[in-house]
């Protein structure tokens, strides 16, 4: 897509940032969460670092992607838990995959060596995004929850980084 650029969210993002978060949890198959949380409950669960914003030649942002630690013990210090979302309005034009491959870069630069995420098996579109990024298949973690009620599977993806020995 011409003119895209990934940066930095910063706290003057929020507002787009929670409208395409609230817009994909719309979807129904992005996760369980069924509200998208406030600025502060993001910004308190999310890493400082590693949150990034695709925008367009306009400035308007488009799509996001940050991640949270999966662990309080030193042993996985570097295994990250990641979310993608991208404005229904600029789906299908490449900005989550370019998203996935500067959070790929960020997080290898940080000798962060595993990026996970768990996806509804429905998420068509997000198994094929991550499995063109580098992700595979851990598993299906069978009625692993309860979203609108009903119980759903998850699949359980990781990208184990090649280049962090
Ligand atoms: C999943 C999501 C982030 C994909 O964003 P996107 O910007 O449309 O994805 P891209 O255009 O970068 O596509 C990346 C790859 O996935 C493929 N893909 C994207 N949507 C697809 C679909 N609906 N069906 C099949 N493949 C699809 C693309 O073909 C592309 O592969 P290619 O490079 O070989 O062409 C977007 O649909 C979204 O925000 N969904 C709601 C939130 C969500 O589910 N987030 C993930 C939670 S785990």
């Amino acid at each position: 897509m011409n003119g895209l650029l990934i940066r930095p969210m910063v706290a003057a993002d929020a507002d787009r940032v929670l409208a395409i978060y609230r817009a994909g949890l719309d979807g129904g198959d992005a996760s369980f969460e069924t509200v998208a949380p406030t600025w502060a409950e993001f910004d308190a669960t999310r890493s400082a670092a590693h949150r990034l914003v695709a925008v367009d030649d306009t400035g308007a942002v488009l799509g996001w992607v940050a991640v949270s630690p999966t662990s309080t013990r030193p042993v996985y210090a570097g295994v990250v838990e990641h979310s993608v979302y991208v404005d229904p309005a600029a789906r299908g034009r490449g900005v989550a995959r370019l998203l996935l491959d500067a959070l790929i870069a960020a997080t290898e630069a940080a000798r962060i060596w595993t990026i996970q995420s768990g996806v509804f098996p429905e998420n068509v579109a997000s198994l094929a995004l991550h499995a063109r990024a580098g992700f595979r298949v851990v598993g299906v973690r069978e009625r692993v929850g309860r979203h609108h009620g009903r119980w759903r599977d998850v699949v359980l993806l990781e990208r184990r980084s090649a280049v962090i020995d």
